[in-house]
C-alpha cells in the first residue's frame, strides 16, 4: 500500500456540518477513504460512537455499489444489541433477489402511470391550501405529498399521515443526539404497534394494496414473517417520503434563488427533467448509507478490513470534479446520467421511476401556478438530525400566482 496512514476526521460527527456538509466533503475527498467519526443512537437510546471508512470519491463509491459480494447491505449483529435491520435494502443475495422481485410488482412503470393523474390531484389540492404571498413549502407541499402517496399504495387512510412522518424522522435520527429518548421510544412502539393493526387487518381481508400483497406472498413456499412484515412497512414508510421530501425541497429552494431559470423553465417545460436530475446531484437528498465489509480488500490504495463498516458517500459522489466538471455549480445543461443519487447495482432505488413522477408532477404544478417564486422573509432551516439525508424542515418562500 503506497498511501500512509488514514486520516481520522471529526467534522462528520457534529451536526452542524450536517445542516451543509459540501464544504467538508471538498475537504477531504484527495484523501479518501478517511475514518470519521459518527454517533450512533441505539433504540434505548444510548449512544455509541463508531469509526467508519467514509468513501468521498465517485469511482469508490460506485464500485461498492457494484459488489455487493465484499461489500455486503446486511448489518453485523451485536450481541445483546437489538438494532433495527429493514428488509430488502438491509438484505443480501439470494433473499434480496427474492424479496426484491416481490416488491418490484408495486412499482411496474404501469402501475406509477396509474397513479399519476391522483399525484396531480393532490398537488393542487395542496398549492391551492398553501395560496400566495409567503409559504412554508416543506409543510405546504413537499411533506404532505409523498406521504400520501407512499399511504396510497400501502393502503393507508388519510389521517395517519402526520403520526407517519413523526415516525420516519424518528427513525431517521438514528445518530442524532437531540432526541429525547422517551419520545424516541414512544415513536417507535406506537408505528410497531400500528403497522401489527394493520397487518392484523389485511391478514383478515386482503385489499388491493402493498401490505396486502406482502401478507399474501411467500418465499420458498412460506409467508413472510410478522417481523419481516413490519420490517417493509418501517422501509417503505422512510424510503417513501424523507428522500421525495428532501428532493422537492432542496429544488424548490435552488430555483426561488434562481428567478431567471425560473422563468426560462416555466416557458420550456422540456427543462424539467434535466432541472430535478440536476438537483439529485447537486444536493442529493441520501447523502449517506452503509455497507458491512466481508472480506480483506482495497479501496483509494488503503487495505479496508474485513468486519469493518463503509459509509457511502452519495452526496460527495456527486460532486467529484473527476466526473463532473465545475461541480460546484449548479448547471441544467450538463451530463447528469452518471449521478449516484439513486444508489447503484442490485439495490438501486425501487422507487426512483416514482420519486421522479412526484417530482416532476409537483414542479409543473408550481410552474403552472406560480409566475415566480423567491426567498421568503425568514431563510430556509436545514434539518440537523442525521447526517443520511439533506434536505430542510422549513422552508418559507415568497410565492407570486399569475
Ligand atoms: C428522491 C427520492 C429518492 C432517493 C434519492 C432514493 C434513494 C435511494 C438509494 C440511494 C437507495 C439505495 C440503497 C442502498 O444501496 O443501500 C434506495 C433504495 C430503495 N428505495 Fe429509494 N430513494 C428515493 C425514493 C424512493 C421512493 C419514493 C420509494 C418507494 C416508494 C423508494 C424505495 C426504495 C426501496 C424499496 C429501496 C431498496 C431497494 C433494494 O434494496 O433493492 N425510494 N433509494
Amino acid at each position: 500500500m503506497s498511501v500512509g496512514e488514514p486520516a481520522v476526521v471529526e467534522d462528520f460527527s457534529r451536526s452542524v456540518t450536517w445542516a451543509d456538509p459540501y464544504a467538508a466533503y471538498s475537504r477531504w475527498r484527495e484523501q479518501s477513504p478517511v475514518l470519521a467519526r459518527m454517533p450512533f443512537v441505539l433504540p434505548d437510546g444510548s449512544e455509541i460512537e463508531t469509526l467508519n471508512w467514509l468513501l468521498l470519491r465517485h469511482q469508490e463509491v460506485y464500485g461498492v455499489l457494484r459488489d455487493h459480494e465484499t461489500f455486503s447491505s446486511e448489518p453485523p449483529q451485536i450481541p445483546g444489541i437489538p438494532v433495527p435491520r429493514l428488509p430488502l435494502v438491509q438484505d443480501d443475495p439470494p433473499r434480496h433477489s427474492l424479496l426484491r422481485r416481490l416488491v418490484s410488482k408495486a412499482f411496474t412503470a404501469r402501475r406509477i402511470a396509474l397513479l399519476e393523474p391522483w399525484i396531480r390531484q393532490n398537488a393542487e389540492e395542496l398549492l391551492e391550501a398553501m395560496g400566495d404571498g409567503e409559504a412554508e413549502v416543506m409543510g405546504g407541499l413537499a411533506i404532505p405529498l409523498p406521504v400520501r402517496v407512499i399511504a396510497r399504495l400501502m393502503g393507508i387512510p388519510g389521517e395517519e399521515y402526520v403520526a407517519f412522518k413523526r415516525w420516519s424522522d424518528t427513525f431517521l435520527s438514528m445518530n442524532t443526539r437531540d432526541l429525547d429518548p422517551g419520545l424516541r421510544a414512544r415513536n417507535a412502539t406506537e408505528m410497531a404497534d400500528y403497522f401489527g393493526r394493520v397487518v392484523a387487518e389485511r391478514r383478515a381481508q386482503g385489499a388491493e394494496d402493498l401490505i396486502s400483497a406482502l401478507v399474501e406472498a411467500e418465499l420458498d413456499g412460506e409467508r413472510l414473517p410478522e417481523v419481516e412484515l413490519l420490517g417493509f412497512c418501517v422501509l417503505l414508510l422512510i424510503a417513501g417520503n424523507e428522500t421525495t421530501t428532501n428532493l422537492i425541497g432542496n429544488m424548490l429552494n435552488l430555483l426561488a434563488a434562481r428567478p431567471e431559470l425560473w422563468r426560462r423553465v416555466r416557458e420550456d417545460r422540456s427543462l424539467v427533467e434535466p432541472t430535478i436530475e440536476e438537483v439529485l446531484r447537486y444536493e442529493s437528498p441520501v447523502q449517506i448509507l452503509f455497507r458491512f465489509v466481508r472480506r480483506n480488500t482495497e479501496l483509494g490504495g488503503r487495505e479496508i478490513f474485513q468486519h469493518t463498516t463503509v459509509a457511502l458517500g452519495f452526496g460527495a459522489a456527486n460532486r467529484d470534479p473527476a466526473v463532473f466538471a465545475e461541480p460546484e455549480q449548479f448547471n441544467i445543461q450538463r451530463d447528469w446520467s452518471s449521478h449516484v443519487a439513486f444508489g447503484g447495482g442490485i439495490h438501486y432505488c425501487l422507487g426512483a421511476p416514482l420519486a421522479r413522477v412526484e417530482a416532476t408532477v409537483a414542479l409543473n404544478a408550481m410552474l403552472d401556478r406560480y409566475e415566480t417564486i423567491a426567498p421568503g422573509s425568514r431563510p430556509g432551516t436545514r434539518q440537523i438530525a442525521t447526517n443520511l439525508v439533506f434536505g430542510f424542515t422549513q422552508l418559507p418562500l415568497r410565492v407570486v400566482c399569475s
